[in-house]
C-alpha cells in the first residue's frame, strides 16, 4: 500500500468545533492520514484528546510548549515540518478570525503559521453567526481567499446556535469530505492520462499440470498502479497470476502466458500515454507443450524451448509519443545491463533492480537505480515499493517536462 495522503486539519473555535470529531472519523474512513492542529479557542469546545483518539495522532495545540529550550526550539519549527509533510490543509470549522488571518497572512498561532508555510491546496469550511458571515469584512476575506485558489465549502443555512436563522452553519461533513476528494483528484498530475502497467510473472505450460515461471509477486507493479491512480490517471494493469488485491479504481486484466500479456497490452496501447512494464514476463516457453501429463516412466523429458514475444521491445517499437518505462532485474553488472536494455528496447527510463537480499521478489521493499536516456543515474536506496513507485513517477514527470520544453 502506498502511504496515505496526509491532511492537516485546522480546527478553530466555534460551536461547530464539536463536528470536527465526525470529520476526522470520515476522513480516516476514506483512508487519509489526519494531523489535527487546534486553535486555543477550539479547545474550549472539544478536547484535544478526543481528536487525538480519532485521528490516531498527537494533536498540536500551540506554537510553543513550556518545556526546555530544546523543546521550545523543536516546537517553534514544527509548523514547517507539519506543513512540509502535509498534502492538503483543511480549516474546518474556519471562524471569521481564521479566515481573516489566512486572507491577510497573519501568523500568530500554530494553524496560521502552518498556513503560511504550506504550499499545497487549501480548503476552508467556514462556520459562524449569519451577521459575521455576511459582514463586508468577511465577504472581502472570502473573495481574497478564492482569488488565491483556496476552495471554500460554503456554509449551509439553518438554525444557528446563537438563535438566528440564516447562512453560517458548517457545511455537511460528507460535503466537506467530497470536496477534499475532488481537490486531490483535480490536482493529480496524471489526470486525463491513461497509464498501462504490466505486473507479476507469467506462466508457460509444459503440460496440463506443470509450468515454467519465476518468483515475481507483482507487488512493484501494483504499487505503481496505486501511485498512478493517486496522481489522477486512469490505470490499466495487465497482470500474470498474483495474489494481490486490485488497487481501488484500477482496471485489471488477468492473463497467464507472455503471449496473452502481449495481446492484452497491444490491444490497449492506443489510448495509453504512459506505460510501465514491470512484469517478469517469461522469456521462454515450451515449443510444444504436451497435451497430456508427462509421465515419469519415459525418463526425464527433453524440453525444447522457444522465445516468447518481448512485450517491452514491441511497445518501444510502436510508442509514438508514449512515455515508456522498463525494468531490468539483474544479478550482475546492474547498471551496464540495464543501460543496454534501455537502449535496445527504446525506453525513456529504466529501473534497474539487483536481485536478491532483503529487497526484491515478494518483499515490501526494493532498491536500485533509475537510468534515463540522457544518462542520468538516480540511486534508490532501500525503500518501500510504494515509495519507489512515487520516485519513478516523480522522475518520469520531470523528464516529460524536460522533453516538452
Ligand atoms: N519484458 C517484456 N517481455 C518479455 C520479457 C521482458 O516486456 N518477454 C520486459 C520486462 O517487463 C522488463 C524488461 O523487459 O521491463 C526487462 O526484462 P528482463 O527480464 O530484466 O530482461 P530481458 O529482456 O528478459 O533480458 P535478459 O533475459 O537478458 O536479462
Amino acid at each position: 500500500m502506498a502511504d496515505p495522503r496526509k491532511i492537516i486539519l485546522g480546527v478553530s473555535g466555534g460551536i461547530a468545533a464539536y463536528k470536527s470529531a465526525e470529520l476526522v472519523r470520515q476522513l480516516r474512513g476514506e483512508g487519509y492520514a489526519v494531523q489535527v492542529a487546534m486553535t486555543a479557542a477550539a479547545q474550549q469546545f472539544i478536547t484535544p484528546l478526543t481528536l487525538a483518539s480519532l485521528s490516531g495522532n498527537k494533536v498540536i495545540t500551540g506554537l510553543f510548549h513550556d518545556g526546555s529550550d530544546a523543546d521550545t526550539l523543536n516546537s517553534a519549527i514544527e509548523h514547517v515540518a507539519v506543513a512540509q509533510s502535509g498534502d492538503l490543509l483543511l480549516a474546518a470549522p474556519a471562524t471569521a478570525d481564521v479566515l481573516a488571518k489566512f486572507a491577510h497572512g497573519i501568523a500568530d498561532d500554530f494553524l496560521t503559521t502552518t498556513h503560511l508555510a504550506f504550499d499545497g491546496p487549501v480548503i476552508v469550511a467556514p462556520a459562524m453567526n449569519t451577521n459575521m458571515w455576511e459582514h463586508p469584512a468577511t465577504r472581502e476575506n472570502i473573495a481574497v481567499l478564492r482569488g488565491r485558489g483556496v476552495t471554500v465549502v460554503d456554509p449551509g443555512s439553518g438554525d444557528l446556535a446563537c438563535g438566528t436563522v440564516g447562512p453560517g452553519r458548517l457545511a455537511e461533513i460528507s460535503d466537506i469530505v467530497s470536496r477534499v476528494r475532488a481537490v486531490f483528484a483535480e490536482r493529480g498530475e496524471l489526470r486525463g492520462e491513461t497509464v498501462l502497467i504490466t505486473a507479476g510473472p507469467t506462466r508457460e505450460p509444459l503440460d496440463p499440470v506443470r509450468y515454467l515461471s519465476n518468483r515475481s509477486s507483482g507487488r512493484m507493479g501494483f504499487a505503481l498502479a496505486e501511485e498512478a491512480r493517486r496522481r489522477g490517471a486512469r490505470v490499466v494493469i495487465v497482470c500474470g497470476p498474483v495474489s494481490l488485491e486490485t488497487p481501488s479504481g484500477c482496471e485489471r486484466i488477468d492473463v497467464e502466458t507472455t503471449q496473452e500479456m502481449y495481446d492484452a497490452v497491444m490491444a490497449r496501447l492506443d489510448g495509453a500515454t504512459l506505460a510501465v512494464m514491470a512484469a517478469a514476463a517469461a522469456d521462454y516457453r515450451a515449443a510444444s507443450p504436451a497435451a497430456q501429463k508427462i509421465k515419469k516412466h519415459g525418463g526425464p523429458p527433453a524440453l525444447r524451448l522457444e522465445e516468447t514475444a518481448d512485450i517491452l521491445r514491441a511497445v518501444g517499437e510502436r510508442k509514438h509519443g508514449l512515455f515508456l518505462v522498463g525494468f531490468a532485474a539483474e544479478t550482475e553488472r546492474l547498471e551496464a545491463n540495464a543501460r543496454r536494455k534501455l537502449q535496445a528496447k527504446n525506453c525513456d527510463l529504466i529501473v534497474a533492480n539487483p536481485v536478491g537480499g532483503a529487497t526484491g521478489f515478494d518483499t515490501a521493499a526494493n532498491q536500485g537505480l533509475i537510468l534515463t536516456r540522457a544518462g542520468d543515474v538516480i540511486r534508490l536506496d532501500p525503500m518501500l515499493k510504494s515509495e519507489m513507485a512515487a520516485c519513478i513517477f516523480d522522475t518520469a514527470a520531470a523528464l516529460r517536462l524536460r522533453q516538452a520544453a
